[in-house]
This record gives C-alpha cells, sequence and structure tokens, in this order.
C-alpha cells in the first residue's frame, strides 16, 4: 500500500483535554504586529480595526490567543516600543474604544489577547521624561567622565548601535540602551514600580488576559553601573550576564507583578499571565523568569537560534525541557518575531525546513508562539531600499543581533545562510501581510502598505493558500486543528525514540513525530499512520521514506 499525504487523516476525538492547569501551558498564541497585520483606514498602516476584522481568519487558523505589539501613543522611534502614553492609543492605531471592541471581539471568539509592556524604557517625549526634575529621579542620569565631563560615563554600548549615553543641555548624561529616544528608567525608584502596576491594571481592567513583558531581563543595573571592557557588547547579550542585562534584582520585580496578576485573575475567575521577553545566557538563567512565583512563560531563543542539525536541535530541546521542568514551568518555543529573521529565510531559505520545523514545534510539549505571516510561509524581503527602512538599528549602524540576542547576524546563521535578512536589520520581516489579489497592497488595506510588498507575493496571499491542501496555510490549520484533537500533544511527557543520523524521532502519548533534516530522502520501518507531514511521506509496506527536510507526525 502506497499513501501519500499532505493533510490528516481523521484522528481520533479527544476524550478529555488532556491539559494540564493553566491555560498558558500549551497555548498556541499568534502574534500581531500591528502596524503590518490588516490596515483599515487607508493610511497604509495596519491598526486596531483591522486586526478585529480579521480576528476570524484567526479563529479559523486554530490558534488560542493574540498577542498584540504595542499600540500606545508613541512617537515610533523603535515601532512603538517607546511609549509616550502607557494608557492612551496611538491615533496612528485608533482609539481606546477601538481596542475595546477587539478585546471584546477576541473573546467573543474564544480568543484571549495578551498585549506588551514596555517596562525598561519610555520614550523620551514621556511626560516623566519631558519634566526636567522628575526626569532625573525617575531615569538614570550621571556625570559624565574626563575633564569637562565630556565622556560617558561608563564603556555601555547601546544594542542600536553607538554609545548608550546621550548628553543633555544640563552637561550630564542619560542611559539609554536602544536608541536615545528610549530613555531607562530607574527601576530603583518606588514611583516607577507603582506606575507599571498601575498601568497593568488598567489594560486588565480592559480585559487584556495578559502580557508580554519587553526586555523582562533589563529592568535592574549593576550597582555603580560599572564598565564591560569589552569592545564587541552586541556579541556577549545573551552569552553571559552583564551589568544591563539579566541582573539577579529583576526577579523582584517578576515577583511582585506575578501577584498582582494572581491576585487581579483570582478575584475574577480567570489566569493572566506574563510572558518574558528575556535574553538569558542559558536555559537554566531563563528557567528562573518562570519560576513558580515569576512569570509564566519566556521565550525559548535558544531553539530559535538553533541550526538545522539533528544532534543541535535535540540537545537544546533537551537542555529546555529539563530546565522549565526543574521549575515545574512549560517551555515556551518560538521560529519567528518581528526581530528577527523569518525562519524560512533563516533556515536556508528553505520553505521545506520552516515547514518542518514548525511541525517540530508544534509537537512539543508546552507552549508556542507563531510569528504573522510564517503560516503562509512568508520569506524575509531582503530588497527594500534603504529610503523605506525605519527600524532604528539601522540608522545607528547597529544590528539587529544586538537587539533581539547572538544568532541573527550573518556570521552566527546557521548553515552559513544570510539570515541577516537585510545587513541585519528587521524591516525585512516586518513587511505588511499578503490577504489576497495578484498585486500590492495584496489586500492588506484600502491604501497601500508602509513599506513595499515584493511583486510576487500573489501566490502567497491568504486568498491563494486557502483550501490548497499542499499551502503552507493549511499546512498550519490542519497541525493546529490536531494540536487541539489529539490528547497526548500540548503538555504533558515526550521521551526520543531510536533514529538513524540526521533524524530526529520524539514519542508523545499515542503520537511519534519525526524529524528528517538530511536534503535527501531517509527511509525507515514506519512508526505508525501517518497523520499530517511537511511533505508528501510515502509508506510502501513497513517502509516509510521521509522525504528531506521534512517532518511527520504518525499515530502509534
Ligand atoms: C524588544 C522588542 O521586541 C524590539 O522590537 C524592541 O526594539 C526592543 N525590545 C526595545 O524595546
Amino acid at each position: 500500500m502506497t499513501q501519500e499525504l499532505t493533510s490528516p487523516s481523521p484522528a481520533p476525538q479527544a476524550p478529555g483535554t488532556g491539559r494540564g492547569p493553566g491555560w498558558w501551558r500549551d497555548a498556541v498564541i499568534y502574534q500581531v504586529y500591528l502596524r503590518s497585520f490588516a490596515d483599515s483606514d487607508g493610511d497604509g498602516i495596519g491598526d486596531l480595526r483591522g486586526a478585529r476584522e480579521r480576528l476570524p481568519y484567526l479563529k479559523d487558523l486554530g490558534v488560542d490567543a493574540v498577542w498584540l505589539t504595542p499600540f500606545y501613543a508613541s512617537p515610533q522611534a523603535d515601532g512603538g516600543y517607546d511609549v509616550a502614553d502607557y494608557r492612551a492609543v496611538d491615533p496612528l492605531f485608533g482609539t481606546l474604544q477601538d481596542a475595546d471592541e477587539l478585546i471584546r471581539a477576541a473573546h467573543d471568539l474564544g480568543l484571549r489577547v495578551i498585549v506588551d509592556i514596555v517596562p525598561n524604557h519610555t520614550s523620551d517625549r514621556h511626560p516623566w521624561f519631558q519634566d526636567p526634575e522628575l526626569a532625573r529621579q525617575r531615569y538614570l542620569f550621571r556625570p559624565g567622565k574626563g575633564e569637562s565631563g565630556e565622556l560617558p560615563p561608563n564603556d555601555w554600548e547601546s544594542v542600536f548601535g553607538g554609545p548608550a549615553w546621550t548628553r543633555t543641555d544640563r552637561g550630564d548624561w542619560y542611559l539609554h540602551l536602544f536608541a536615545p529616544e528610549q530613555p531607562d528608567l530607574n527601576w530603583d525608584n518606588p514611583e516607577v514600580h507603582a506606575e507599571f502596576e498601575a498601568i497593568m491594571r488598567f489594560w486588565l481592567d480592559l480585559g487584556v488576559d495578559g502580557f508580554r513583558v519587553d526586555v523582562a531581563h533589563g529592568m535592574i543595573k549593576a550597582p555603580g553601573l560599572p564598565d564591560i571592557g569589552h569592545g564587541a557588547q552586541a556579541q556577549l547579550i545573551g552569552a553571559q550576564v552583564l551589568p544591563f542585562f539579566d541582573q539577579d534584582g529583576v526577579h523582584a520585580i517578576h515577583r511582585a507583578w506575578r501577584r498582582l496578576l494572581d491576585g487581579y485573575g483570582d478575584a475574577r475567575g480567570k489566569q493572566v499571565i506574563g510572558v518574558a521577553e528575556a535574553w538569558a545566557p542559558s536555559a537554566e538563567r531563563l528557567a528562573l523568569y518562570v519560576r513558580p512565583d515569576e512569570l509564566h512563560q519566556a521565550f525559548n531563543f535558544q531553539f530559535l537560534n538553533a541550526p538545522w542539525q539533528s544532534d543541535a536541535l535535540r540537545s537544546v530541546i533537551d537542555a529546555s525541557l529539563a530546565a522549565t521542568a526543574s521549575v515545574g514551568a512549560p517551555t515556551t518555543w518560538v521560529l519567528s518575531n518581528h526581530d528577527v529573521v523569518r525562519h524560512t529565510t533563516r533556515l536556508g531559505g528553505s520553505l521545506a525546513r520552516a515547514r518542518a520545523a514548525t511541525l517540530l514545534m508544534l509537537a512539543l510539549p508546552g507552549s508556542a508562539y507563531l510569528y504573522q505571516g510564517e503560516e503562509l510561509g512568508l520569506p524575509e524581503v531582503t530588497d527594500l531600499p534603504d529610503e523605506v527602512r525605519q527600524d532604528p538599528a539601522f540608522f545607528r549602524g547597529g544590528r539587529a543581533t544586538g537587539a533581539v540576542g547572538p544568532g541573527t547576524d550573518t556570521e552566527s546563521a546557521p548553515d552559513g545562510a544570510a539570515a541577516g535578512g537585510q545587513d541585519g536589520f528587521r524591516d525585512g520581516c516586518r513587511v505588511p501581510l499578503p490577504w489576497s489579489g495578484e498585486l500590492p497592497p495584496y489586500g492588506f488595506g484600502p491604501g497601500g502598505s508602509w513599506l513595499p510588498q515584493p511583486a510576487d507575493w500573489g501566490g502567497l496571499t491568504v486568498a491563494a493558500q486557502t483550501g490548497d491542501p499542499a499551502s503552507t496555510l493549511e499546512l498550519y490549520r490542519a497541525a493546529l486543528e490536531l494540536r487541539r484533537r489529539l490528547p497526548g500533544l500540548g503538555d504533558g511527557p515526550m521521551s526520543w525514540a531510536p533514529a538513524p543520523d540526521g533524524v530526529l524521532a520524539l514519542t508523545r502519548p499515542g503520537l511519534l513525530c519525526t524529524v528528517n533534516t538530511l536534503g535527501h530522502d531517509v527511509g525507515l520501518p514506519a512508526p505508525g499512520t501517518p497523520l499530517l507531514s511537511s511533505a508528501p511521506v510515502t509508506v510502501d509496506d513497513a517502509t516509510a521514506q521521509l522525504p528531506g527536510d521534512s517532518c511527520t507526525w504518525w499515530a502509534i
């Protein structure tokens, strides 16, 4: 008998949910990068109404929750991660009422909503920074070095390039680990703590189900702000504890927020969560952020950065699962986001690998985040003209690697692929989504799009892929449907099964997942009945042929 399939055959209905306590432990959460998702008003920039109108698409895709990137009042010096008013919606994206309506509409569809919170820094247009007296208490100002204070207070570099300090008219300097328009807050000041707790309550009262905590490893700086004494700091981010990243003191903040989130949720019979965007040097240090009294999830960037090799993938999966299990937390997998090269391009420019990597990720125990457009197999856009670029790192001579951790620069790209997208900057993964039609803006909105879309995306639109069983969109839909239906997926046990070199085989209750990381077919005894595969798998009598760069789920 020969079987070929890329879409699911009927699977047994799950008798129960099989899920541990906590919706977030195995949730699939879809990142909406708002300005590039869907535009309702024709200004070429995605907005809250556009996103609300597309919620049925996300429901149909099969995700559990949506994470919205910042839509707060902001001069947009860093795509909204420079917040001037944490309680106001930027007119670019709509109104507070639009946010309210989006949250309600999502809940009506059974989707939860997570919003960003940006506590390491504000915009320089924030009223606190605009008031010289307040600013000196609530941000990090220091006198300069040198005879007349003309040198920065220490040798720290901004992750976007250049010194992490800017001198004021008054002659002192303020710290900004990111752009000069993003001054770092002084978390030694209790008023800063109180303000962020109030901001969280504001959005919780509007109904959000959690927060993605930006730079969750950054708020606390080492006492005395000591020099690093190393010329290439970008290489050290995520590789070691730095005086400004992953300081032990950040954990007290996360503990306080966990008390707030638990208290708020308990009083209302719901679970509201925090997810850390934290760059820690090891799986063990990352696990500290998800101890039972800290945040619920932390993005696993070590998995994202793993090369497409079976041994490397297996060891990063083992290390991640062991570290999070040691604190009783699930692992939170991610392959793409708005800061890194899309994984289709990062994994050697191979859609086959990207599809296989996604099926692997969705077979692993824990939660997973998807980045808008990966379900369409979108590649990184690598030929944007300089005049349209907006990533502040581009203008400061930095590299995206400094913003988001190691592994996104061309040097450390897996397989030597040009993983830096466009010179390592981040606009290439932020190009607006193609929804329908043959020409830009492909149904993104009634106007154009803030970044130009490639002329050859007509075949990648949602409309073009819908209903085509070979499409990446239908692969994602099928995988998410199976994940919901099969009790063995999501949270729960996993173990490795024997497999030939270059192949991974992992078992979940009732299911086996094979991943062939080699560029050619591998034959092996058929482990069961194929349920879903990223590429057509054949089973002849008792022998399965796994296509190169493929992942298959088998019912066992
Ligand atoms: C991480 C965000 O994802 C990124 O886009 C931003 O530039 C930095 N944090 C600074 O807020």
